[in-house]
Formats: C-alpha cells, sequence, structure tokens
C-alpha cells in the first residue's frame, strides 16, 4: 500500500487533457463486442476497471486490438460471445460487474463474475432483481445479492421496471439485457442518469426510446460496429477543476472534455459557489458533447445542494467536499445516499478526512453539512481503497498547511493512471 505527500501548491496553471471518459469507454467495448463488425476507440481509458471489462471480452472469445492510440474490438454479434474458461475478474469496477450481470444473462452458457474486497461488499441485488423479473438465472453470495455471482444465460422475456434508484448501471444492465429479450423492455428510474447508454445504443443502430427518466429498448436488433472518439472524463477534470478554484492566482484550461448534460451538475454546482467556469469549442463528437474548460481561481461561498443534480454529479462528491471545505460558509448535502455504497462509504470517508484537516463535518444518512474553513491542516489521511477519495485529498493538500500524506493511493489506477504527475505539473512542479 503506498502512500503519497502532496506540498502546498502557490497556483495551479496551464493547460491539459485529462485521460478518457472511464463509462463510455466501458461501453464502447461492450457494445462493440457484441456489434458485427470492427469498433474503432480513440482516447480510451487505459485505467484498471476498463481493462477489467476489455479482459473479460477476450475471454469470451473476442480479439481486441490495441496499438496504444486504436482500440479495435472484432464484433461477434448479438450470439457469437463464447463461454469463458474462467471466473471474470472485475476486480473494483462496478460498472464492470454490473452491466456484464445484464449482458450475461441473455447469453446461452455459464459464467461467473467477481472482483476485490471493496467490489464484493457492493450491492448486487439492484441488478439481480430487475434481471430475475426478466427470468434471469443468478445465484451469488448472501442470496444472490453480493457477487461472486453465477449465472446460468438463457432466454429473457422483456418488463417494464421502474428503478427505485437513479443509477445509469442499472439502467445499462437492464438495457443489454433488453437486447435479448423478447419484446420491448423499458425502464424508468426517479431522476435522470447518465445517458451514455442511451447515446451509444443509438449509434450502434439499437431500437430504442428515449422518454422522461426512461428508456424503451426492442430485444433482437443487431448492432453495427463505430469509429468511436472518447471524449475526457469530466470526473477526472473535476479535480483540476476544483483544485484551480480553490489555489489563488490560477488559469487551468481543461481540453476536450465530455460535458453532456447528465454529467455537468459538477458544473452547475461550481458556478453556484461563485466558480468562475467558462466552456469553450463546444462542439459533438460521437454523440456526446464535449468543450474545452476555462477555470479561474475564485473565493466560492457555500450552497446547499439536493435533488436531481445529485446524480448529475454522483461521482463528484468527494471533489465537491473539498471545495466546500474551502468555502465561506456552511455547505449542505442532501438526497446523497447513494454515495454510501460507492467504492467505499464516500460520506463517512469525506468526513473522517476533513475533519483530520480541521474541518468541521457533520454526516447524516443521505448527506453532509460541510463549515468551511480558512486554510487546511496538514496531516495523514486514508484512501479507503477509493479511487476518487484519494485525489480529492490530493487537491486538498494544494492549499494545506505543509502539504498532507495520503496513504492507500495505488488505487488512483483504477481511473486516471497518470493523475500525480499531472497535479505536479500544473502545480509547477
Ligand atoms: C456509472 C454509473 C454510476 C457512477 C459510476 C459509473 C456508469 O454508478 O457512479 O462511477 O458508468 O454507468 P451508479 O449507476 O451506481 O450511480
Amino acid at each position: 500500500m503506498n502512500s503519497i505527500t502532496i506540498q502546498p501548491a502557490s497556483s495551479v496553471k496551464g493547460e491539459i487533457v485529462v485521460p478518457g471518459d472511464k463509462s463510455i469507454s466501458h461501453r464502447s467495448v461492450m457494445l462493440g463486442a457484441i456489434a458485427n463488425g470492427v469498433t474503432t476507440v480513440r482516447g480510451f481509458l487505459r485505467g484498471e476497471d476498463n481493462m477489467a471489462t476489455m479482459d473479460a471480452f477476450r475471454a469470451m472469445g473476442v480479439r481486441i486490438e490495441d496499438d496504444g492510440e486504436t482500440v479495435a474490438i472484432y464484433g461477434q454479434g448479438l450470439h457469437g460471445l463464447k463461454e469463458p474458461a474462467d471466473i471474470i475478474d472485475c476486480g473494483n469496477s462496478g460498472t464492470s460487474i454490473r452491466l456484464l450481470t445484464g449482458l450475461l444473462a441473455g447469453q446461452s452458457f455459464f459464467s461467473v463474475l467477481t472482483g476485490d474486497q471493496y467490489l464484493r461488499k457492493r450491492p448486487m441485488k439492484r441488478v439481480v432483481e430487475p434481471l430475475a423479473r426478466m427470468g434471469a438465472r443468478i445465484m451469488g453470495r448472501d442470496k444472490g445479492t453480493l457477487a461472486p455471482l453465477a449465472i446460468s444465460g438463457g432466454a429473457l422475456n422483456a418488463i417494464g421496471y421502474e428503478s427505485p434508484v437513479s443509477s445509469a448501471q442499472v439502467k445499462s444492465a437492464i438495457m443489454l439485457a433488453g437486447l435479448y429479450a423478447d419484446g420491448e423492455t423499458s425502464v424508468r428510474e426517479p431522476d435522470l442518469s447518465r445517458d451514455h447508454s442511451e447515446r451509444m445504443f443509438r449509434l450502434f443502430g439499437a431500437s430504442l426510446d428515449v422518454f422522461k427518466n426512461g428508456v424503451k429498448v426492442r430485444g433482437g436488433t443487431e448492432l453495427t460496429g463505430q469509429e468511436i472518439s472518447v471524449p475526457g472524463d469530466i470526473s477526472s477534470a473535476a479535480f483540476f477543476m476544483v483544485a484551480a478554484l480553490i489555489t489563488a492566482g490560477s488559469e487551468l484550461l481543461i481540453r476536450n472534455v465530455g460535458v453532456n448534460p447528465t454529467r455537468t451538475g459538477i458544473i452547475d454546482i461550481l458556478r453556484s459557489m461563485g466558480g468562475r467556469i467558462e466552456l469553450q469549442n463546444e462542439r459533438e463528437v460521437s454523440g456526446e458533447p464535449v468543450a474545452d474548460i476555462l477555470v479561474r481561481s475564485s473565493q466560492l461561498k457555500a450552497i446547499d445542494i439536493s435533488g436531481s443534480v445529485v446524480p448529475r454529479a454522483i461521482d463528484e462528491f468527494p471533489a465537491i467536499c473539498v471545495a466546500a471545505a474551502c468555502a465561506q460558509g456552511r455547505t449542505t448535502v442532501r438526497d446523497a445516499r447513494e454515495l454510501r455504497v460507492k467504492e467505499t462509504d464516500r460520506i463517512a470517508a469525506m468526513a473522517t478526512n476533513l475533519r483530520i484537516l480541521g474541518v468541521p463535518v457533520e454526516e447524516c444518512a443521505d448527506g453532509m453539512d460541510i463549515l468551511g474553513a480558512e486554510r487546511l491542516d496538514g496531516g495523514a489521511v486514508e484512501s479507503f481503497g477509493d479511487h476518487r477519495i484519494a485525489m480529492s485529498l490530493s487537491v486538498a493538500s494544494l492549499v494545506s498547511r505543509g502539504g498532507i500524506t495520503i496513504c492507500d493511493v495505488d488505487c488512483v489506477a483504477t481511473s486516471f493512471p497518470s493523475f500525480f504527475p499531472l497535479l505536479e505539473q500544473v502545480a509547477g512542479r
């Protein structure tokens, strides 16, 4: 378990690009593998989570080539995947295991999915239960609610599902199963979660209708391989946005970032806090909105965060907590219970760590209150094995007294292997 110490910075400056979007990268391999023809992907994120998805499809007989620039996936068609000879290990990746569960439920073979110590604690009932209603046969630990999951794939029937949670992983698992079901499968969620699956299904020629907070997929339609260009991940850009906002004298341009409206909650929240953030050169690439993001240091003020913006910023709360810790006043977060079942319990993890840095935090079941501090104390904090907790605390280090040591930072490789060198670069070191 490696640790790292990050020193305070006098400013954050320059022009950067961040690695490709994790959600879009996962989906490009999944749909590419079950399409007809070759799919090429530029800007693919080579983090551990996405490599787990790639390895899973290789284990099911899909040829995937990577020359370092472009990933080529030789699609096998809807019914061309082969039974894997061994258990598939999804590592730390919730997106891999949940979306694969949906996809594998409709195959004519047996498969087993597992993951690391963190993933094996995360709730799987949210996908197992609706898939079982479609006729899927899935078994797992703790009455089928925890990985490893054993899937006896077979025929599926269409359902109309009202999801109790706003979760793109649940929605996408059901959509993937829906490709194999007899009839029209629909999913509706309380608030709209990220819609990358809807966009990419359409790009590949799937038969689907999108309606308010929901989607309907018609089973049996063959998909066609595509050329995909993956934009930078706004969830990775978020750490640098917060770094530039809270560090005095900063100006940072982050080029080629995905700004899909179901993901831009972070921009809305930081702007409401007084953050100076400009979108430039807005365009559309591979069915996804993209822009360059200019961020300047700003005096932040506390706000109340709740409601439909929460799923639009769900992965950014660790970074938002750091912004709140540097803002004037008490920031409140509510309706964010989902944070408790991410890679770790992110409410508890950020509360524990911010308190070590001298920031008063109160937790509640679905959120927290954070009282902004003049300056953060230095000290030693803990990632709890969660990449986004590690990266948020690294950003906090830039405005700390004397630097912060973050313990257990290997997890950063799941989504952003080049994070630390890039942070040091913009800090002028
Ligand atoms: C993701 C969906 C979100 C998000 C995760 C990626 C996806 O999870 O937190 O990092 O790619 O579909 P939930 O569906 O659990 O909200």
